[in-house]
């Protein structure tokens, strides 16, 4: 599963792209709001517990000089957030989307909330706020399970399913992991619900790469459990890198043996996955010229 210890501290990471990311997510809420944004009724208490943590004692506590708490004289508390010069409730909203919704604006991460599935067989997407999919539809993926959301990811049920579905119903309260992806995107945008992936049955689209739009995007995705609701909280955090970064950190040499690796290894299906065709010639002449 290629997934490995972490801390609370990890849970959530900041940089200079903060508040640019924000109010793009909040424009895609906007205007995607029924892609991004669901709850089912039954993931409103564990929506709670997280949105009273995280607001209440997570960023205060992790990132003191960017939220502090603040209190009114009848005792109505709030997060104040100096980089937007705004305050939210500590209380959560009474319907979870809103939640959700909120949280989804004031940081960058992306939330997917997974419960027991109906049946108790495994775990199941009960809730989301997702801005920036990379190649998902992730309404379409809500009340799947674990297993039925990986069905498109090759070799998932002959190589990740038994494990995965071990861990998740294993994995202890105060435990965080964390795991990282990569993948090539030919376009800039960040909300993606389709395109960046292959699908079996489907056909190499004939794409012309523009090498300045093109970015090399990875996840870094974080799983634990929450204590209370004991649901299992999967978020990741989205960073994209152009390709002359890529190269003027002495890398482009190693991405470019990456995307060879594709092609080898234990699932070469990934190769058509990760729509390697299309941007394969084009990337790979740029990172080695
Ligand atoms: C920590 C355990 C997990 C592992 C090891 C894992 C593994 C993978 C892998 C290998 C892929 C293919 C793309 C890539 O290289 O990342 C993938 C895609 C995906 N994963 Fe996971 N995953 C995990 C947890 C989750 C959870 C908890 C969710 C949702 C609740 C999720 C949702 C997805 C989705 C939506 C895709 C895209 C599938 C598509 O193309 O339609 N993953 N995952």
């Amino acid at each position: 599963m290629s997934i490995e210890e972490a801390t609370v501290s990890d849970l959530i990471e900041m940089d200079k792209n903060y508040l640019d990311r924000i109010h793009l997510r909040r424009r895609i809420m906007k205007k995607h709001t029924d892609t991004v944004l669901a709850a089912e009724d039954s993931v409103k208490s564990a929506v709670d517990e997280f949105y009273c943590w995280l607001l209440g004692t997570f960023l205060p506590t992790r990132f003191p000089r960017m939220f502090v708490l603040q209190h009114t004289d009848n005792k109505e508390g709030f997060l104040y957030n100096l980089v937007t010069d705004e305050r939210l409730s500590l209380s959560p909203a009474e319907k979870p989307l809103e939640s959700l919704e909120r949280m989804g604006g004031l940081v960058e991460d992306d939330f997917l909330f997974l419960l027991p599935s109906d049946d108790g067989d495994g775990y199941a997407l009960k809730g989301f706020v997702t801005c920036f999919p990379n190649g998902f539809n992730t309404f379409k993926k809500l009340n799947l399970k674990l297993r039925d959301i990986h069905k498109p990811v090759p070799q998932y049920k002959e190589k990740l399913e038994k494990s995965m579905d071990r861990y998740f119903a294993r994995l202890p309260t105060g435990k965080f992991v964390r795991r990282a992806n990569w993948a090539i995107s030919t376009t800039d945008a960040l909300f993606t619900p389709s395109g960046n992936h292959l699908y079996e049955g489907e056909e190499i689209p004939q794409v012309e790469i523009d090498i300045s739009s093109t970015r090399v995007r990875c996840e870094r995705q974080m799983l634990h459990r929450l204590p209370q609701t004991r649901a299992l909280l999967f978020s990741f955090k989205t960073l994209t890198y152009t390709l002359p970064e890529i190269k003027d950190e002495g890398l482009g040499k190693v991405l470019a043996e990456a995307i060879e690796g594709l092609k080898e290894g234990n699932a070469p299906e990934f190769h058509f996955y990760k729509r390697a065709a299309v941007w394969r010639e084009s990337v790979k002449n740029f990172l080695t010229s």
